[in-house]
């Protein structure tokens, strides 16, 4: 079973592979945060995707490792921080204290690579890597053996509710592709914009877990929403 989904035997049932929904935090409502979390459990997302920002790599500032530690007490779901951030080979020690279970750094950080990655398995982590739209895909060439999610960012980091950018469509074919070639076994995700128009071309391309902030936290009817996301056949 892959360590990112919660439903296996759903995809066995239908024939159909079933890609993975992971709600961005972002649009979640912050006031009533375990209430929100328990709503999106109930649903059946799979894990939960935490966007850390430093305003410094990205123009934004959301929350750290104390709130990451406040999320872990409300829910058991796999959580995996997304770190927009310049230096975060400073700060891995404390997200692992939070009690994340995976890590995702950006390929255009200013942290030493294979370091980091190296401490981030240290510290019993699932090991991620991002990179953003204008960023070639073969930069993460040098480091696949030593992933276990790679997340293309199909909108600028930042901010939520912004338009997909189909260069990263070509991305995930190409993740596909080298991980086939390979013999490696990363999950491919896909951070930005996914919603009931983009998640079709996002599953068809290869990825395996979809991020989606403002289309499934807002959506009035997040089961129908987490349906269409998921699967051609809702
Ligand atoms: C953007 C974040 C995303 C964002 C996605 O910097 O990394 O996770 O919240 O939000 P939507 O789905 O609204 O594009
Ligand atoms: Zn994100």
């Amino acid at each position: 079973m892959n360590w990112w989904q919660r439903h296996p035997e759903q995809a066995a049932d239908s024939g159909e592979r079933l890609v993975a929904l992971a709600p961005s935090l972002l649009s979640a409502d912050f006031a009533d945060l375990r209430a929100d979390i328990a709503d999106m459990a109930a649903v059946g997302v799979d894990l939960l995707h935490l966007d850390v920002m430093d305003a410094h790599f990205v123009p934004n500032l959301t929350f750290g490792p104390f709130i990451c530690a406040a999320i872990r007490r409300c829910t058991d779901l796999v959580l995996d921080a997304h770190l927009m951030m310049t230096d975060p080979h400073r700060y891995l020690e404390s997200f692992a204290k939070s009690g994340v279970d995976a890590i995702t750094v950006h390929v255009e950080a200013d942290s030493p690579l294979p370091e980091t990655l190296e401490q981030i398995g240290e510290l019993g982590l699932k090991r991620g890597l991002s990179l953003n739209p204008g960023t070639p895909v073969d930069s993460l060439d040098p480091y696949l053996e030593r992933l276990d999610v790679v997340l293309v960012m199909t909108v600028e980091p930042g901010f939520g509710g912004q338009s997909f950018d189909p260069r990263g469509l070509e991305k995930m074919e190409w993740l596909r592709d080298e991980r086939e070639r390979r013999g490696l076994d990363f999950a491919i995700s896909v951070d930005g914009g996914v919603n009931d128009q983009t998640a079709g071309p996002c599953r068809a391309a290869g990825a395996d877990i979809l991020v989606s902030g403002s289309y499934f936290c807002k959506n009035q009817d997040r089961t129908k929403a987490a349906a269409i996301l998921r699967s051609e056949h809702h």
